[in-house]
């Protein structure tokens, strides 16, 4: 029996930089999971005897929010369900199970790389029929939609059995439940060389994937380990656990500290790599060698060929505008474009879509291709081991060697979390009524050449995105960026990136913070976070 509940709006149903997340506590108030939910299905057109994809990443009330999700996707008329078993999924594998079965759109439940359990965070994001997140346009009208919401529909009924593959009927809806891995291993068998691969586990290569407790565990243990051939134990935290084990799963080098420890000296493996709770970013680290977001991302984009995936080369390559232009070097070299597109994956999103780029990324450690429509951190971590496997050189050498020939791009991201909103506000309005008046000035770090809050024109569909950070840029290449996270749950958080490039005949020894150390001074004396939050420095550093 389908019910229609009457319920009242809750007014901060707003979604952020991907999809909306929040405190668990505020998700488990009375009715604020349907609510949202029925905004979605409100908002996204006639879906009536379609196909939805559900899963998460395993993370406390996620099986929750499955259970009642399901049955409010059975009574707003979806004529297929495909779930996840025992509820989970990467976010990758929704996006390409949403694309493989030409599914409506799909929902994840995660809150990506926040800390999971009863007193962390929890999320929801709806992807479209690409796999892809939603525009700006749609989530605007969901979150038009929450405001005014009254009621939304549930069919009454027992829960599913989430723990075993199959199929089944709820109120003449099929419901599926499938093996998360599997389809999304098929994938990565069609674009890489796994002979390579497995050949070079074959020859003693070591490493160690840190799944930090979250979704990759099951995907990265299938893959590296049985199917490739990674000696057994180079999967670590491998099971997904609600809490991700108290910790962040963020692959950043301060919560994949271990990881980044084990690395540094001769003793660790020959690669490193860890994954968040979604299963969208990727930390890559070689022996001795940390490898920067911004920096993989060229590298991938300059070695793509080697992997039969991209065999034919590589169409155009995005970045987000805070990330570091070491790919626009790799394409300026290719002949190729680099679109610079604002912060967050929905803006990749077109130009995927339209074939303008092959591969995209962000320096938050977000890595993917047209492959899906999300990032997607396995992916990044088998292509990495392709190129190793086809160049024969290890980690260290092969970031050098691509710092020799297009320079070296030092660059650090500083976190300040949870800080006061309104302080935050005014910092960056402070700062942005300055930028005019900076252009021209000599600086120790350079002259500054321009000053502006970045604004984007999508070249496919028109729509204009303003306010998405602002930019201080030098002479010689070096940039100071601002803005506001879009993704925090407490408080206001401040990222200041830092950015100066090398010539490849330049000191590419360095080491980060000393490199950037006159732009960090600057940023303080520009922006003042420090002295306006009496803090000693950010609490995270990237
Ligand atoms: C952060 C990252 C951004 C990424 C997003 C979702 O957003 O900076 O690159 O797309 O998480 O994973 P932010 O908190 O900065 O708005
Ligand atoms: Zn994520």
């Amino acid at each position: 029996m389908i019910n229609t509940i009457t319920t009242a709006p809750y007014p901060e149903q707003k979604p952020g930089t991907s999809g909306m997340r929040k405190r668990v506590v505020v998700f488990q108030q009375n009715h604020y999971l349907e609510n949202y939910i029925q905004a979605i299905f409100d908002s996204i057109g006639d879906f009536s005897g379609q196909t939805l994809v559900l899963g998460g990443d395993g993370r406390f009330y996620n099986k929750e929010a499955i259970q009642t999700v399901v049955k409010m996707a059975v009574a707003n008329g979806f004529g297929k369900i495909i779930i996840g078993q025992n509820g989970l999924l990467s976010t990758p594998a929704v996006s390409h199970l949403i694309r493989k079965n030409k599914a409506y759109g799909g929902l994840v439940f995660s809150a990506s790389h926040n800390p999971g359990g009863p007193e962390g965070d929890f999320g929801v994001k709806y992807n479209n029929g690409s796999g892809g997140p939603v525009s700006e346009t749609i989530n605007e009208a969901v979150y038009a939609r929450t405001l005014e919401i009254e009621q939304f529909k549930i069919l009454k009924t027992d829960d599913i059995d989430l723990a075993t593959h199959g199929v089944s009927d709820m109120a003449g809806t099929v419901i599926e439940v499938v093996d998360p891995v599997k389809d999304y291993a098929a994938l990565m068998q069609t674009l890489f060389d796994f002979d390579a691969i497995r050949a070079l586990f074959e020859g003693g290569f070591t490493l160690q994937f840190d799944a930090m407790h979250a979704i990759t565990g099951p995907y990265a243990t299938l893959i590296l380990q049985d199917m490739l051939g990674a000696a057994k134990g180079s999967v670590v935290n491998g099971i997904p656990l609600p809490d991700f084990g108290g910790k962040h799963p963020d692959p950043n080098p301060v919560h994949a500290k271990a990881l980044c420890d084990l690395m540094l000296g001769d003793e660790g493996p020959d690669f490193g790599a860890a994954s968040d709770g979604d299963g969208d970013r990727n930390l890559i680290v070689g022996k001795n060698q940390y490898v920067t977001p911004s920096d993989s991302l060229a590298i991938l984009a300059a070695n793509a060929h080697l992997a039969p995936g991209y065999k034919g080369g590589i169409k155009g390559i995005a970045r987000s505008m805070p990330t570091s232009a070491a790919a626009d070097r790799v394409a300026d070299s290719l002949g190729i474009k680099c679109y610079e597109t604002p912060t967050g994956w929905k803006y990749f999103g077109n130009l995927l879509s339209a074939g303008k780029i092959s591969i995209c990324g962000e320096e938050s450690a977000g890595t993917g291709s047209d492959h899906v429509q999300e990032k997607d951190g396995l992916w990044a971590v088998l292509l990495w081991l392709n190129i190793l496997a086809k160049r024969k050189q290890s980690v260290v050498e092969i970031v050098r060697e691509h710092w020799q020939t297009y320079g070296r791009n030092y660059y650090s991201r500083h976190d300040y979390e949870a800080v006061d909103t309104q302080l935050a506000d005014d910092l960056l309005a402070k700062l942005r009524a300055k930028l005019p008046g900076l252009v021209g000035q000599e600086t120790e770090a350079g002259k500054i050449t321009y000053g502006d809050d970045f604004s984007y024109d999508d070249p496919i569909d028109g729509s204009h995105s303003a306010s998405q950070g602002l930019r201080i840029g030098f002479e010689n290449g070096a940039r100071i960026v601002a803005r506001l996270s879009g993704t925090g749950t407490v408080g206001a958080t401040i990222r200041l990136y830092l950015e100066r490039y090398e010539p490849r005949d330049g000191d590419l020894g360095q080491e980060t913070q000393t490199a950037l150390k006159s732009l960090i001074a600057l940023a303080e004396e520009l922006i003042g976070v420090k002295s306006a939050t009496g803090r000693a420095g950010p609490n995270v550093i990237t």
